[in-house]
């Protein structure tokens, strides 16, 4: 799958964000070693802590059908902006994609990104 498709997967999983709270809708679409895809959205919460984003929400779907290494992943907001993962997001990247590249569209371009450029130096045991 070319990057361009990765990212259009991520925009299309944009549909089901539930964000009643930001409205800021997020979708994401990862490709693990095996070539599998897998596409997630935010889910918001009324307690605002519980919400979990769209990256997460990929990584987990994959991680709980046994997929646990992930090459890339493609991050996309519902209203054309950058959404540059969060940190948790970033710890989490470490675990199952530590040498990944991340896919994000800046101003209509898809930059591509080591996850060691957007965290250095991510906690690891
Ligand atoms: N969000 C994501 O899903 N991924 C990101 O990369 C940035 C933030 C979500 C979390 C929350 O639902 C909304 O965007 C506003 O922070």
């Amino acid at each position: 799958m070319t990057n361009e498709e990765l990212m259009e997967n991520a925009k299309a999983a944009t549909r089901f964000s539930y964000a009643p709270y930001s409205n800021f809708k997020v979708g994401a679409a990862l490709l693990t070693e095996d070539g599998e895809l897998y596409t997630g959205c935010n889910i918001e919460n009324a307690s605002y802590g519980a919400t979990n984003c769209a990256e997460r929400t990929a990584i987990f779907k994959a991680v709980s059908e046994g997929k646990k290494k992930i090459t890339k992943i493609a991050v996309a907001a519902g209203d054309g902006s950058t959404a540059y993962p969060c940190g948790i997001c970033l710890q989490v990247m470490q675990e199952f994609m530590p040498e990944g590249t991340i896919l994000l569209e800046e101003h209509g371009i898809i930059v591509s990104y080591s996850l060691k450029e957007l965290l250095p130096k991510g906690f690891t045991l």
